[in-house]
């Protein structure tokens, strides 16, 4: 139901952020340093060179589904799930060892999210990151396949690490698999298609994005939060549920933001192909509440995010500033 204020506080009261008043000058007064951009310029790197160490051309048998996995993963791609992770958790002082296997799993969960979302049963995609689409490349069924196989590469990353501890290792596969399943990003993508066509209500629309593309997002916040748990467990549960608040909310912006850039920038500018949620008749925030204000919500949902961080406890509060960022990043991306 559309209607002339289209923000409404309802859309917002299930996160446990109270309300900001603050609105868009909480993030306007976030700086974008120069040291932000080299630590995710250095960490995008880093997630490259484990996706080639762990999904590289040469390591499935079978040519194609190898070299398959390794275009869906490799190229392209703002890395924005692992950047959660490393920010996440170097912010609560993680050990570095665990942080790459959990940021490398979540990309990797990501990239095989992907590339079914793009098959022809689903959103029958083209173009991806610039690129022809994985079964428009490699075939329906290569695509199919490299997307199951990247799904369980990450759960090996996870389970084959002897720098985790067994009991960390469960604990990281239980949030990845919760966010990709059918409470997560499965469970949304079923109702996407389903709505598809429909009318969904405001309620509905932010469980479905919520899950479909929120819960990744979430659960690799938690997933920074876990490692970091193995050495100061206090400071961690301390931080979490602020840290949850934060998750959610960027989790939500970032498909609110999705839908506003499908139907507001072209197709070179994304990467892929513009104005298809409109002529596929998708359920977004877009067609529910118009341009404006689906991007006034997710500024809305930003500024909870912010104010989440600044409810962390020292010393994490210190430490917020790349987390700060990454949620500026969600809003300010043009693809
Ligand atoms: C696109 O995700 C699909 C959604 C969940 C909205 P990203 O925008 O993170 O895609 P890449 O990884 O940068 O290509
Ligand atoms: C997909 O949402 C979210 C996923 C779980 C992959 P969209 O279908 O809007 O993502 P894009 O626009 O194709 O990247
Ligand atoms: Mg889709
Ligand atoms: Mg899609
Ligand atoms: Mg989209």
């Amino acid at each position: 139901m559309v209607n002339s204020n289209p923000m409404p506080t309802s859309a917002l009261a299930t996160t446990d952020a109270p309300a900001s008043g603050g609105g868009a000058e909480t993030s306007r007064a976030t700086p974008a340093g120069a040291d932000f951009d080299a630590w995710a310029a250095q960490r995008a790197q880093r997630a490259r060179e484990l996706i080639e160490r762990h999904v590289g051309a040469g390591l499935a048998p079978g040519a194609s589904l190898g070299e398959a996995m390794h275009y869906a993963a490799a190229l392209g791609g703002k890395r924005m799930r692992p950047l959660l992770v490393w920010a996440t958790g170097e912010c609560l002082g993680a050990d570095p060892a665990a942080l790459d296997a959990a940021a490398l799993a979540t990309e990797l969960v990501h990239a095989y999210s992907l590339v079914h979302d793009d098959l022809p049963c689903m959103d029958n995609d083209v173009l991806r990151r610039g690129m022809p689409t994985v079964h428009v490349r490699f075939g329906e069924a290569m695509a199919l396949l490299a997307g199951d196989a990247l799904q369980t590469r990450a759960f090996e990353v996870l389970t084959g690490d002897a720098a985790l501890a067994p009991a960390l290792q469960a604990r990281l596969c239980g949030l990845l698999a919760g966010a990709a399943g059918a409470a997560g990003m499965a469970g949304g993508q079923a109702t996407d298609l389903l709505a598809t066509g429909q009318r969904l209500d405001l309620d509905a629309l932010r469980d479905m994005h919520a899950r479909k593309t929120g819960a990744l997002l979430r659960a690799s916040v938690l997933m920074g939060v876990a490692c970091a748990a193995e050495r100061d467990a206090e400071l961690a549960a301390r931080c979490e549920p602020a840290l949850r608040t934060y998750a959610e909310n960027i989790g939500l912006a970032f498909q609110v933001v999705d839908d506003v850039l499908d139907a507001s920038m072209d197709s070179a500018t994304l990467g892929k192909t513009a104005g298809k949620d409109a002529e596929q008749g998708k359920a977004t925030f877009v067609s529910l509440l118009g341009v404006e204000p689906a991007r006034q919500y997710a500024q809305r949902l930003l500024d909870q995010a912010l104010e989440a961080l600044r409810r962390l406890p020292p010393p994490a509060q210190q430490r917020t500033q790349r987390l700060a960022e990454l949620a500026c990043r969600v809003l300010a991306r043009s693809h």
